[in-house]
């Protein structure tokens, strides 16, 4: 496909993505807030069948939220059902995913530093995960251990590390991350329309037919959006990782997923408590230690150790221990820099599928990449994850090299 389309059809695809993630998102916060915060009404409206009700004002205007016990006596002629914002989400992440990752194979999914995939194979694996990450996780939830949530909780994380762990060493670390995300999403989709929506048609219709609805769906719904609450906040992380190699171009990228999970988890359960008037700021305090250690834990140049975590990092450690920097040719860093990542950024990239300067980041000249050298630092010596899947074959002394040069205040000349 011509890359301009392609651009076109990601931008379209994703800003759908967003903007309809954002309306399924901010309904789910909302319910969920809604629910938690209902107050005891006054009897005459308990003997109307509301169970809780709320006051709020917003825009301009008073509201007035009540909640069934079970259902009105009579249908209202319109109710409101939300699920389009569930499945337009996954929908336009499906087609984005497709797009960038399996037509793009070659360039997005398959890194043959890590496995030397064929696009189909590639294709292949990763919708067998993702459909089979549903269908194992509904089995789970439909078997004995669903009366045990935390037992079931801690099995669905660990099936999760194990999965984190064989997508990054399948896919490229970016592709590793997405298919986590898509797995999780597809659960939470999943959830909406075979569990949530078939309990609330079955409520629907025990109301019309006067006959109670079977008690097992509550149980099962209750269920399922319980682990959609907390596996939101992970799945928005997933969806802006693409901009931060520092957690998927990591030689550990599997465990760090694992663990901001984990923490972005436990993060909600802090505003779940809150809003039914629980505060346990610890949570959210405990949550904040966590990532101080994790950031700490990761860190491309070890804080407090001063030992390097990559050997291009050793270099320059060793350099400026020694604080008698080897002069470096500034000749040499434009050729190289030139030579290994010019393909791509550069006013007229001669690469065969990035035509336009991604990140609108151009290294033509040596003055360009003196103010690129902080970028260029964070990705090439840090991340190590330019060039891009090292298309261009940059070598460990060139690293090195570079390395030097921004150590010694990225000269230009
Ligand atoms: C095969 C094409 C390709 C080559 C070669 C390449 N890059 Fe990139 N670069 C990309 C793509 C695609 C992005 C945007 C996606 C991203 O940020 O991961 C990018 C983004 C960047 C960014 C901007 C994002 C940021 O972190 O600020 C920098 C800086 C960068 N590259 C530096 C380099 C350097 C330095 C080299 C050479 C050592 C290089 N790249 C080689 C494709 C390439």
């Amino acid at each position: 496909m011509d890359p301009y389309l392609t651009e076109w059809l990601n931008l379209l695809l994703r800003f759908l993505h967003v903007i309809t993630g954002i309306a399924w998102i901010g309904a789910s916060f909302y319910f969920i807030w809604l629910d938690n915060h209902l107050e005891k009404p006054p009897q005459w409206k308990i003997d109307q069948g509301i169970k809780g009700d709320l006051w709020a004002i917003h825009g301009g205007g008073f509201y007035e939220v009540a909640k069934y016990q079970l259902a009105p006596r009579t249908m209202p002629s319109t109710l409101h059902w939300f699920k389009w914002e569930a499945y337009t989400t996954w929908i336009t992440g499906f087609f984005l995913l497709a797009l960038m990752y399996y037509v793009g194979a070659e360039v997005y999914l398959i890194d043959k530093r890590i496995a030397d995939l064929t696009q189909w194979q590639a294709i292949g694996v990763g919708l067998t995960v993702i459909i089979g990450g549903w269908f194992c996780y509904d089995l789970l939830c439909n078997s004995k251990l669903a009366k045990q949530g935390g037992i079931l909780g801690i099995v669905l994380l660990t099936l999760a590390t194990a999965l984190a762990y064989f997508l990054t060493h399948t896919f490229s670390a970016r592709g590793a991350y997405i298919h986590m995300g898509a797995v999780i999403g597809t659960i939470m989709v999943g959830n909406v329309f075979r569990i949530i929506i078939p309990s609330q048609q079955a409520l629907v219709t025990a109301v019309k037919t006067g006959k109670m609805p079977d008690p097992q769906w509550g149980a099962k719904a209750k269920l399922r959006s319980t682990h959609n609450t907390y596996t939101t906040l992970p799945l928005v992380f997933i969806m802006i990782s693409n901009h931060y190699p520092i957690t998927y171009s990591h030689a550990y990228n599997w465990a760090i997923l694992i663990a901001i999970i984990v923490i972005t988890a436990i993060s909600r359960q802090y505003f779940v408590l809150r809003h039914k008037g629980i505060h346990k700021p610890g949570i959210l305090i405990g949550a904040g230690i966590a990532t101080v250690v994790l950031a700490i834990s990761m860190a491309p140049f070890a804080l407090f150790t001063s030992k390097p975590t990559s050997p291009a990092q050793a270099h320059t450690t060793m350099v400026e221990k020694h604080h008698q920097p080897a002069i470096v040719d500034v000749v040499q860093i434009e050729q190289v820099l030139k030579n290994r990542c010019a393909s791509c950024h550069s006013i007229k990239p001669t690469d065969n599928t990035f035509r336009i300067a991604p990140g609108g980041v151009l290294l033509d000249d040596i003055l360009a990449m003196q103010q690129w050298a902080p970028r260029i630092k964070a990705r090439v010596i840090d991340a190590t994850d330019m060039p891009f899947m090292n298309k261009t074959g940059m070598t460990q002394p060139e690293r090195e090299l570079i390395a030097r040069w921004i150590a010694q205040g990225a000269p230009a000349s």
